[in-house]
């Protein structure tokens, strides 16, 4: 592969040594092989195969089939030498009813994953739930009932045994804001239910997990790996009268509802009141809180777009762009879906028609670090998906991607300068791949994926990200 210097010019901004330049995939939307070696139906697959809710009726039966292709997938991420590899466990794969036994196939599997990274030379950075929960368990209440915190601690510790001698850095959950509140809210994610109070009692829940998760992996993990959770955090603008109270409700729902158990040990007193006709919160238990608050070694910021809301007169059509993966729905935002309504955004937009601000990103890290100083942060997520043409010669040439990833990278920079401890960048995706409830219809990969015959081509982002990764100065 060329990375060649002619191919692009510096353009001064140097990262500093040290820093992270990693990429990131998900189990569910990269694995295929979804009926093999043991692994049973997750709320996902159960959700794409229910008419009418993912586009096309794409399901993950094979998405980029790296189930089978994990080597030679390793391989890429060695050409283009990746400092570290952020990917998900797949829960079904290892218990696939969610409690009881484990399959050692599915262990196996994230093991040789594991080595053959170190092998590499590429740090594995292992998510424990990117949202493949075990359909057994969605049967029995899913994340709006307690005891699939307790199934979590369990699977957990299993992993924390098997891999938590090699596994760099543990991540409990990625962006428990869309589990909660897409999934058991507006339904727009599996499991696809559209109970406010389950949204609000997962939310918990997810909070529990984390904690008891972070507990179980430090138990069970031999090495010294770092631990982290991964949030959606939503960047807000605000509109007209009341601006700032629209603005300070859906803060306290989608940002503080994670940061301020997780981070403080304590839930936003605004939050509770919002949604007190809701619910009165009342499965939170005495301990739940401490459990909750355990020391993490970095914060995942995962960021693509910001969001604008105003208070919503109760009288004219309710605007509802909230400019990232609730567009369209309704009830995402339990006691405020009433309140608060999300205005489109002005533009240039991705093919997600999500809003291009990198700016956003530069906010958010300064704001981050004035919330919580101590706290090293790392971008976990950051991409776009364009509609790619394949040139006649077969290449990828994305200039768009390229030229988002280059000004979110300048963003954070900018960040940097100004006192932010960002140790590391993970683009989304290394793979183009199941996009949810997009199927395969949005491509985020710096590498293409033919997804008739599965062949990979890196794209020109790919290339520039490559040389980036190899020097640790931006290129133009
Ligand atoms: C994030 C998800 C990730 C991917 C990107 C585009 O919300 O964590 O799986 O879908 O959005």
């Amino acid at each position: 592969m060329s990375t060649g210097n002619a191919d692009f010019r510096d353009s001064g901004l140097v990262f500093p040594e040290g820093f992270t330049f990693g990429s990131a995939t998900a189990s569910y939307q990269v694995e295929g092989a979804a009926a093999e070696d043991g692994r049973l139906p997750s709320i996902w697959d159960t959700f794409s195969k229910t008419p009418g809710k993912v586009w096309n009726g794409d399901t993950g039966d094979v998405a980029c089939d790296h189930y089978h292709r994990w080597e030679s997938d390793l391989d890429l991420m060695a050409e283009l030498g990746l400092d570290a590899y952020r990917f998900s466990i797949a829960w079904p794969r290892v218990i696939p009813t969610g409690t009881g036994a484990v399959d050692q196939r599915g262990v196996d599997f994230y093991s040789r994953l594991v080595d053959g990274l170190l092998e590499r030379g590429i740090r594995p950075v292992a998510t424990l739930y990117h949202w493949d929960l075990p359909q057994t368990l969605e049967d029995a209440g899913g994340w709006a009932a307690r005891e699939t915190v307790d199934a979590f601690a369990t699977y957990a510790e299993v992993m924390g045994r098997a891999l938590g001698n090699r596994v760099h850095t543990w991540t409990t959950l990625n962006e428990p804001w869309c589990s909660a509140y897409l999934g058991y809210g507006q339904g727009g994610h599996a499991p696809g239910r559209h109970e406010p109070a389950a949204a609000l009692a997962a939310v918990h829940h997810l909070n529990l997990a984390h904690g008891r998760a972070v507990q179980a992996l430090r138990a069970t993990s031999a090495g010294d790996p770092e631990y982290s959770v991964t949030l959606n955090f939503h960047v807000l603008r605000g509109e007209g009268e009341g601006a700032g109270e629209a603005m300070r409700r859906i803060d306290a729902l989608a940002n503080r509802a994670f940061t301020g158990p997780m981070l403080r040990g304590e839930y936003p007193a605004d939050l509770l009141e919002d949604t007190a006709s809701v619910t009165d919160w009342s499965f939170i238990r005495d301990g739940d809180l401490a459990d909750i608050h355990q020391p993490i070694d970095v914060l995942g910021v995962n960021y693509y777009s910001t969001a604008t809301v105003r208070m919503w007169d109760g009288v004219s059509p309710k605007q509802q762009n909230d400019g990232h993966k609730a567009a369209g729905g309704g009830t995402a935002w339990p006691g405020s879906n009433e309140v608060v309504e999300f205005v489109q955004q002005p533009g240039p937009y991705t093919a997600m028609g999500w809003n291009i601000a990198p700016e956003g990103l530069e906010e958010l890290l300064l704001s981050l670090r004035e919330q919580f100083p101590d706290q090293p942060l790392m971008v976990t997520e950051n991409g776009a998906a364009f509609d790619d043409v394949v040139a006649a010669d077969g290449s990828v040439p994305d200039p768009d991607r390229l030229d988002y990833l280059r000004r979110h990278f300048t963003a954070a920079h900018r960040a940097m300068t100004q006192g932010v401890d960002l140790r590391g960048y993970f683009v989304w995706s290394l793979l183009d791949n199941f996009e949810w409830g997009y199927g395969y219809a949005k491509r985020f990969g710096i590498v293409r994926v033919d997804f008739d015959t599965l062949e990979r081509t890196v794209k020109d982002s790919g290339r520039w990200y490559a040389r980036l990764a190899a020097t640790g100065i931006l290129p133009e």
